[in-house]
C-alpha cells in the first residue's frame, strides 16, 4: 500500500508539500510536518498543541473519545484492580510487567534508594514556615541535581538510565513526607525498609517517635490505588515539560523538578486541592445549582473543579475506578460524608446540564481524589505532592525514552510574531512623552 499522505499548498505562491502521514499501533495518525519550514517557509501555529503530537512514545495510550487509558498495552482498569504502584512504574520503565523474581528484585532496587544524603535535609529549614509543599518539593528534587551531577557526563550514553529511575522512585517518598513533617514541625522519619512502597511512605508522614506506627491496610491499598491512576498520562503539561527540558541534555532530577512545577498549577495537578476546597465552599448539596450556574457565566472566571479534561470527552477512566474507590474508603473506614454527598450531587446537576452536555465536561480523576487524600488524614496542601510522588514513575520512564530516542533533538517551538516590526532607536531626549 502506497504512504499515505496530506498535502499542504500556500494558496499565495501556489507551493505545495507532501507530507506523510504516520500511523501508529492505536489511536490518531500524525501529519510528518518537520520539512514544512524548509520547503513553504511557513510555522504550523497551534496555541495549547490541541492537534499537535510532540513525540514518538510507547509507553501510555489514551483515547478520549473511548475513554481509554493504557500503559504498555494493559489497561488502567486491569491494572487498578490486579497490580500495585511499583510493578505499575516496573511496566512504565521497562516495558513488560515483571517475573515474580523480577519483581521481587526491582522493589529490593528501589529500598536501596530511599535514603538521601545527609545535607538534603538541611535545605528544607529555608522555608517558611507556611510554604506550600509543592515549591518546598520542587526546590528539594531539583537539589538533588547537585548530588548526583557529573558535568562531564552524557545523560544519553553514559548515564545508567534505570538506576536514576530508582533513584527517583526511590526517594520521592522520602523528600516529599519530609515536606510535610517540616510544615508540621515534625521530626523527619527515615525510611523504613522493611516496609512496603505505601506503607513506608504513610510511616515517614504519620509517624510518632514515641509510638508503633501501623497504618491501616485499607489506607495503604487506597493510596496504592491513587499512585497507580496518577503515575503516567501520556504527554500531558508537567510531562511535556519534563521531556523539553530533559530535550537540553540536563540532569533528571532538574527535568523532573520542572515537571513538579508544572503539575503545581490548579488546571492540572493543582485541581485536587482546587475540588476540595470549592467542595467546602458549597458545603451543602442544596448550594449546588448556585455554583453550577457560576460555573456557567462567562463573565465568571470560576469554573467547576475536577471537571473537563483537554483529552477526555465522554469520561475519565480514572474517575470511574476512583469514583467507586472513594465510596468503598468512606463506607470501609466509617468516616462522615458531606463533602462525597456534595461531589455526588454536583456530579449529577452538572451532568444533566446541556452547558456540561455540550462542551463534553465530565468529572476528571481529580474530582475524587482528594476526597480519599482527606479520608487518609493528608493535608489538603499535600494533595499535589500525592501526585508528583506517583507521576514521577511517569516522568522518569518518558525521560528514559526520550534519551534512548534514536530522533533525539532540543524542543524549540517557534512562533508567530505579532509585536512591533522593525523601529529604530530614539535617543531619550527625542522621545515624546
Ligand atoms: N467548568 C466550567 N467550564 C469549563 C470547564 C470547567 N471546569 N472546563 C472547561 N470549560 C469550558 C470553557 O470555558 C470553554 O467554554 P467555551 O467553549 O464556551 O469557551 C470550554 O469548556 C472548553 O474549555 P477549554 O479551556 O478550551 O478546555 P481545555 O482543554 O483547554 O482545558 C482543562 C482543559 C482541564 C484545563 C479545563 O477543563 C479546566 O480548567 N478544568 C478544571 C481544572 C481541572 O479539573 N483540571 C484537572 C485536569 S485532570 C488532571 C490532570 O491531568 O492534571
Amino acid at each position: 500500500m502506497s504512504q499515505r499522505t496530506v498535502v499542504i499548498t500556500d494558496s499565495s505562491t501556489g507551493k505545495s508539500i507532501e507530507c506523510p502521514v504516520l500511523e501508529g499501533t492505536c489511536g490518531t495518525p500524525v501529519i510528518d510536518t518537520k520539512h514544512l519550514y524548509r520547503d513553504l517557509g511557513l510555522f504550523v501555529h497551534d496555541v495549547g498543541f490541541a492537534s499537535t503530537s510532540s513525540c514518538r512514545s510507547a509507553i501510555t495510550y489514551l483515547d478520549g473519545e473511548q475513554g481509554i487509558l493504557m500503559h504498555r498495552g494493559s489497561p488502567i482498569e486491569q491494572l487498578a484492580k490486579h497490580s500495585t504502584f511499583t510493578e505499575v512504574a516496573y511496566l512504565l520503565i521497562h516495558g513488560e510487567l515483571p517475573t515474580a523474581k523480577q519483581m521481587v528484585e526491582w522493589d529490593l532496587s528501589i529500598k536501596m534508594h530511599t535514603m538521601t544524603h545527609e545535607h538534603l535535609t538541611r535545605f528544607y529549614q529555608g522555608y517558611r514556615y507556611d510554604a506550600h509543599p509543592m515549591s518546598m518539593l520542587a526546590g528539594v528534587v531539583g537539589a538533588l541535581a547537585s548530588f548526583y551531577h557529573d558535568p562531564t557526563s552524557d545523560y544519553r550514553t553514559d548515564v545508567d538510565h534505570l538506576l536514576t529511575a530508582r533513584r527517583v522512585i526511590g526517594k520521592m517518598p522520602t523528600v516529599a513526607a519530609r515536606c510535610y513533617r517540616y510544615l508540621s514541625g515534625l521530626p523527619f522519619v527515615y525510611p523504613d525498609n522493611q516496609r512496603g512502597y505505601v506503607d513506608n511512605f504513610m510511616n515517614m508522614m504519620f509517624s510518632w517517635p514515641t509510638e508503633r506506627y501501623e497504618p491501616n491496610p485499607v489506607a495503604i491499598k487506597a493510596l496504592d490505588l491513587l499512585f497507580i491512576l496518577h503515575a503516567d498520562h501520556e504527554q500531558n503539561a508537567s510531562t511535556s515539560t519534563v521531556r523539553l527540558a530533559g530535550s537540553s541534555e540536563n540532569n533528571p532530577f532538574a527535568c523532573v523538578a520542572a515537571g513538579i512545577a508544572t503539575l503545581w498549577g490548579k488546571a492540572h495537578g493543582g485541581a485536587n486541592e482546587a475540588v476540595v476546597n470549592m467542595l467546602e465552599e458549597i458545603a451543602d448539596p442544596k448550594n449546588v445549582p448556585k455554583y453550577v450556574s457560576k460555573a456557567k457565566d462567562k463573565s465568571n472566571t470560576f469554573r467547576l473543579m475536577g471537571f473537563g479534561h483537554r483529552v477526555y470527552k465522554n469520561f475519565d477512566p480514572r474517575a470511574t475506578i476512583i469514583r467507586q474507590a472513594c465510596h468503598d474508603l468512606l463506607e470501609s473506614l466509617k468516616l462522615d460524608q458531606p463533602l462525597f454527598e456534595v461531589a455526588l450531587e454536583l456530579e449529577r446537576i452538572a451532568l444533566q446540564d446541556e452547558y456540561f452536555i455540550e462542551r463534553k465536561l465530565y468529572p476528571n480523576v481529580d474530582f475524587y481524589s482528594g476526597l480519599i487524600y482527606r479520608a487518609l488524614r493528608i493535608p489538603m496542601t499535600m494533595f499535589t505532592v500525592m501526585f508528583a510522588l506517583a507521576r514521577s514513575a511517569g516522568w522518569i520512564a518518558q525521560w528514559i525514552e526520550l534519551m534512548e530516542d534514536p530522533d533525539f533533538r532540543i524542543g524549540r517551538p517557534r512562533q508567530l510574531y505579532v509585536g512591533a516590526a522593525r523601529r529604530d532607536y530614539v535617543p531619550v531626549a527625542k522621545r515624546s512623552s
